[in-house]
């Protein structure tokens, strides 16, 4: 029998992440008698189709800026057959809408905060000013306004947006304030990639209902066990047999997820959080830890109009195979014409700086307790206090290293896209060589990344992207000056 631990490493080595099974133990610090024993049945796979994100539409465009208008709102919505379940949202979408925006040209969103709990709202993997990131002591009382700008100042990319009000952020992220926001720009658009209709966002995130079909947060909970996609449990998504471009988003608190197709098909992984890759990458499975995004090519032409193949998590861990071992499917069901193809170069990086300094990060959260703390250098995190400060234009070297034994995380740096250097000692697997904001840090694990900040001075937050444990403490500031 293949243990669950097996598993998790086949996985994850598969993906060509280099892992072995050792080095990660699919347990949280919780234990699993405390959870919840009230837990909705798993629903039917494969029963409803996967709705297309919607886009936002702007308000009013002027000649420089698009503008938008957005209300946080609890709404009720079926999520589950017959059931309606409570959530929070921006503008009553589960996920939020998508912005479509464009390097160079400005947005500026007002957000309205219609909930009962205060909010921060964040742009994931952008380069803004401190005042329009999204702090999470600099938040948004129930009622109030807010304009946040974002200039766009950056090339093309998959970024997202969601709550990141300090304790708040992973319960109102689990509870629906989540939503994609694209980038793009000329040098994308002058490639041959799959566009259009065959340019498809999926965000993937896991959910625990309760008997009553409502959603139970606990904190570090191993019973979200339903998983949801585009906002929806397990669906089938009908495809021409052609070429797409899947943009994948893990928007789960705690989840990781090992991607790959049931027939062991290849998928060429093109992007990552940050935008397109050096090349693209022929792979079989991808690994994407909370905040992650990739974005990867299938090409569905080497299916027959009738064949359906589903895509498949191998890291089984927090609920049985069963559970989370299957995400959605493919049915392929039509022919379409193709005029896409996948260069083999996709963007030219510049060139690493020399670094000008090197600093450790040390990730490290109580195991085997009830309330665990979680720190960041020793630390629980104090919005008040500096802990790195960072010299402008400064280019450095950040070695972050995960001291569990069993609890994996990972790592997100406001305001940059870093670059990983090494992963265990190693170069960075091909699907990591390109612009990161998040990177995966197993038990035991240290990964090293180069960051330049060179864009704008202010006080930023970099923490663990897994929210409960950020929620927890272990989050820390940056100030650039
Ligand atoms: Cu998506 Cu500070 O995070
Ligand atoms: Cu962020
Ligand atoms: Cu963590």
């Amino acid at each position: 029998m293949v243990t669950r631990r097996r598993l998790l490493g086949t996985g994850l080595a598969a993906a060509g992440v280099g892992l072995t099974g050792a080095s990660f133990t699919p347990l949280l610090a919780v234990d699993p008698a405390k959870a919840s024993p009230s837990t909705a049945a798993t629903p039917d796979q494969f029963a409803v189709a996967m709705p297309r994100m919607p886009v936002l539409r702007p308000t009013f465009r002027t000649k420089t800026t698009d503008h938008y208008d957005v209300t946080m709102r609890p709404v009720r919505k079926e999520i589950l057959p017959g059931i309606q379940t409570d959530l929070l949202t921006y503008d009553g979408n589960f996920p939020g809408a998508t912005i479509k925006a464009r390097s160079g040209r400005p947005v500026i969103v007002r957000q309205h905060n219609g909930l009962d709990v205060a909010t921060s709202v964040h742009l994931h993997g952008a380069s803004v000013t401190q005042t329009n990131d999204g702090d999470p002591m600099d938040t948004l009382a129930p009622g109030g306004d807010r304009l946040y700008t974002y200039p766009n100042k950056q090339p093309h990319a998959s970024l997202w947006y969601h709550d990141h009000a300090h304790h708040r952020e992973a319960e109102s992220v689990y509870r629906g304030l989540h939503g994609s926001y694209l980038l793009s720009d000329s040098i994308e658009d002058q490639l041959p990639l799959p566009k259009g209709e065959y340019d498809v966002e999926i965000g993937i995130r896991d959910a625990h209902f309760d008997a009553a079909g409502q959603l139970v947060y606990i904190m570090d909970d191993l019973e979200r066990t339903t998983l949801l996609t585009n906002g929806v449990p397990y669906p089938y998504f009908k495809v021409a047999a052609r070429k797409y471009r899947l943009r994948f988003a893990n928007m789960a608190n705690q989840r990781f997820l090992g991607l790959q197709l049931a027939d062991g098909s290849d998928i060429i992984q093109i992007g990552s959080d940050g935008g397109l890759l050096p090349r693209p990458h022929t792979t079989k499975s991808f690994v994407l830890t909370p905040g992650e995004r990739a974005d990867v090519v299938i090409d569905f032409s080497r299916y027959a109009v009738g064949d359906t193949v589903v895509l498949e998590n191998n890291v089984i861990f927090n609920g049985t195979a069963e559970q989370v071992g299957r995400v959605m499917r493919f049915d392929v069901v039509r022919t379409a014409e193709d005029p896409s193809s996948v260069p083999a170069v996709l963007r030219t990086l510049p060139p690493l700086p020399t670094p000008t300094n090197e600093r450790s990060i040390n990730m490290h959260m109580e195991e085997g307790v009830e309330h665990p703390k979680a720190y960041l250098d020793g630390k629980v995190y104090d919005g008040s206090r500096v802990d790195s400060s960072i010299r402008f234009g400064a280019s450095e070297i950040w070695s972050i290293t995960n001291t569990n034994t069993r609890v994996p995380h990972n790592f997100h740096m406001h305001l940059v896209q870093f670059r990983v250097i090494e992963r265990g000692g190693k170069p960075p697997a091909p699907g990591e060589s390109g612009l990161k904001d998040t990177v995966m840090v197993l038990a035991g694990e240290t990964v090293k990344v180069q960051a330049t900040f060179d864009t704008y001075r202010g006080s930023y937050p970099y923490h663990c992207h897994m929210l409960d444990h950020s929620a927890m403490g272990m989050m820390a500031t940056m100030k650039i000056s």
